[in-house]
């Protein structure tokens, strides 16, 4: 590959104790010279650690109208609607007569109770609870309107896409803060080929592979995957912040000259986002950035298409809903079609990231299987991630009063100052409320909404109300918004509240931020399905606002949604009238 200038934007910076101690030659190699033998140590101890992490949780976890017409049809087989659904609307959560397996008399236990809700007819109510879904509630009220109805926040329904897309929607929902991390032990659910739910995109899309997302840590490839990952992270801890800085100053700057090109003018940031973070994630991961490659300036738009195959039928778009539903929601799209971006891509990978491959190997992973899984991390998990992330995190500072403002651009610069000027990870340490506004957005939005585990064997899950019994094999789903806004764990929930998380007592809710497939308090290990890049997320995303509020006193900006997040299109920027 050609353009090995390597941009290398990163210089040694300030490490506190602990990181992972990285030389600057590794800038050729990613990895450094990592000794298989270390590596294996390593290995055994995250083994360790998980295991008796695992325990501890044990503990804790004891205490012409599409519509009209589907309408229609359900409405023919019974009374005014579905019978079936109506039998269940009106019988919320029945009191069924179970005894709890182990119900010691130590604590008083929750009633059992019978899930409520009903998968109606076959292929009929799945794609209505589609477009319901989709268009008719939206996804928030979808959810909420059921709780109501059923008077629970654990219930059966249908979720999309549905038929033909896939062969089973029926899931049992768990919406509430203590329902909800059923879906983190591995032990009690299966979370193989489940990443984007009930369907799954076709392997041609990923070389060939089920790449780590999609599989469960009982499968041995999981670990080896995951600890390749987790080292690469690890090993690439110093260059985040000088690599970061250059992209986003680079990016604030084209923001500054668009608002300035004309009065009135606007500034999208999900666009100017999308160019700065594939080639910030290329740099900061492997040390290369990909524009600087064959790919040119198509990276992007490549990535973005190879993610629309993915995803497409969790999409809505804005266009006819028979187009959608026909071409979005009911087949899959020919992978064929992405086929040459995603070559493309990968020759992006098996180049730049020659000396992961390397590592790989010593980890006993095919160079091929590597590159693929390194493909789908950098552009799918950590690419697919900042293009939600970063811009949910200017929505609710956009939203948030201009004091709010204030108060992080007075932190954040008294911290640079005191520490000589310059931005490190120990001065970010002290930065409690932007640490906070971070945690209160991600939050409020998590980048992912949608988690999914299949029971192992029967199991019975609690809601703050009741126990429900659920039996192996069933799909547990969770919609995760509504088990981090849960207003038994957080005042005024659904509310921003920047400084939430500040102090001892905001500390303490840390373990109900659950937007990296986990508590906030724990760490990705190779036996959990965490998100392996969990502190490189919340590292980037706190540097967004210590970049922004260096640079401006206050913004303001309009706000919408798009595909899976926030658009925020940004219309003033006031610059700073003071260093601190
Ligand atoms: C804003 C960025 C990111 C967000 C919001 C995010 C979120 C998530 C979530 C929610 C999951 C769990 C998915 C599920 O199983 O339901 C996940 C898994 C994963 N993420 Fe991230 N992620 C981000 C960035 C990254 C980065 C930078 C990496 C780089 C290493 C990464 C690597 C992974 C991997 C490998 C998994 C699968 C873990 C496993 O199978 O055990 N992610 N991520």
């Amino acid at each position: 590959m050609q353009g090995k200038e390597q941009n290398n934007t990163a210089k040694a910076i300030d490490q506190p104790s602990g990181l992972a101690n990285v030389h600057d030659e590794s800038a050729n190699d990613p990895m450094g010279s990592i000794n298989p033998q270390v590596l294996e140590e390593h290995f055994q101890e995250v083994a360790f650690m998980s295991r008796s992490r695992e325990s501890e949780e044990a503990k804790t976890t004891r205490s012409n109208h599409p519509m009209k017409m589907i309408n229609h049809l359900l409405c023919h087989r019974g009374s005014n609607k579905s019978k079936l659904e109506d039998k269940k609307s009106s019988t919320p959560a029945k009191m069924v007569n179970i005894q709890p397996e182990g119900g010691g008399n130590e604590e008083p236990l929750l009633p059992m109770k019978e899930i409520p809700g009903s998968y109606g007819i076959p292929f009929l109510s799945p794609i209505r609870d589609r477009l319901n879904f989709y268009y008719f509630q939206g996804q928030d009220d979808f959810f909420k309107s059921r709780i109501q109805q059923y008077d629970s926040t654990v219930f059966r329904v249908n979720m999309p896409p549905g038929p033909f897309m896939a062969r089973n929607s029926q899931v049992i929902a768990v919406l509430d803060a203590k329902s909800f991390p059923v879906l983190f032990d591995v032990s009690k659910v299966e979370k193989r080929d489940i990443l984007t739910g009930t369907y799954m995109p076709s392997t041609s899309l990923t070389g060939g592979y089920r790449v780590c997302s999609y599989l469960d840590p009982s499968e041995p490839t999981h670990a080896k995957i995951k600890q390749l990952l987790l080292t690469l992270i690890a090993s690439r801890k110093s260059y985040v912040i000088p690599s970061f800085r250059s992209f986003y100053a680079s990016l604030f700057q084209t923001m500054e000259s668009e608002l300035a090109a004309s009065t009135g003018a606007k500034s999208d940031f999900n666009k100017l986002n999308d160019t700065t973070a594939f080639d910030f994630l290329g740099d900061v991961h492997f040390g290369i950035r990909p524009s600087s490659t064959s790919l040119g300036t198509e990276g992007p738009s490549k990535a973005n298409k190879w993610l629309f195959f993915q995803l497409c039928p969790l999409l809505t778009l804005g266009l006819p809903k028979i187009l959608e539903e026909l071409f979005l929601h009911t087949f899959p799209l020919p992978s064929f079609l992405a086929k040459s971006d995603y070559k493309d891509l990968y020759g992006y990978f098996s180049s730049a990231a020659a000396s992961v491959l390397d590592t790989a190997e010593k980890l006993g992973l095919s160079r091929e299987e590597a590159c693929h899984n390194l493909l789908f991390t950098t552009i799918f998990n950590s690419y697919g991630g900042a293009k939600v992330l970063f811009p949910g995190i200017l929505k609710c500072l956009a939203l948030a009063h201009p004091r709010l403002h204030s108060r992080l651009a007075e932190e954040i610069r008294s911290v640079v100052k005191a520490e000589g000027g310059k931005v490190t990870l120990a001065a970010i340490e002290k930065m409690e409320l932007t640490k906070s506004v971070v945690y209160e957005a991600l939050r409020m939005d998590p980048p992912v909404k949608f988690q999914y585990g299949k029971a192992k064997h029967d199991l019975v899950i609690e809601s703050h109300d009741a126990r429900y019994k659920v039996s192996k094999g069933e799909m547990i789903f969770g919609y995760q918004p509504l088990a981090t806004q849960d207003t038994k764990v957080f005042e005024n929930g659904g509310e921003f509240v920047g400084d939430r998380f500040v102090g001892n007592e905001g500390k303490k809710l840390l373990k109900h931020v659950l937007w990296s497939n986990g508590h906030e308090t724990e760490s990705p290990t190779v036996r959990n399905k965490q998100c392996a890049g969990k502190d490189f997320v919340i590292l980037v995303g706190r540097l967004l606002v210590v970049e922004f509020f260096l640079r401006y006193d206050t913004f303001t900006a309009e706000v919408g949604t798009i595909m899976f997040g926030s658009q925020v299109t940004v219309t003033s920027l006031t610059k700073a009238s003071s260093s601190g």
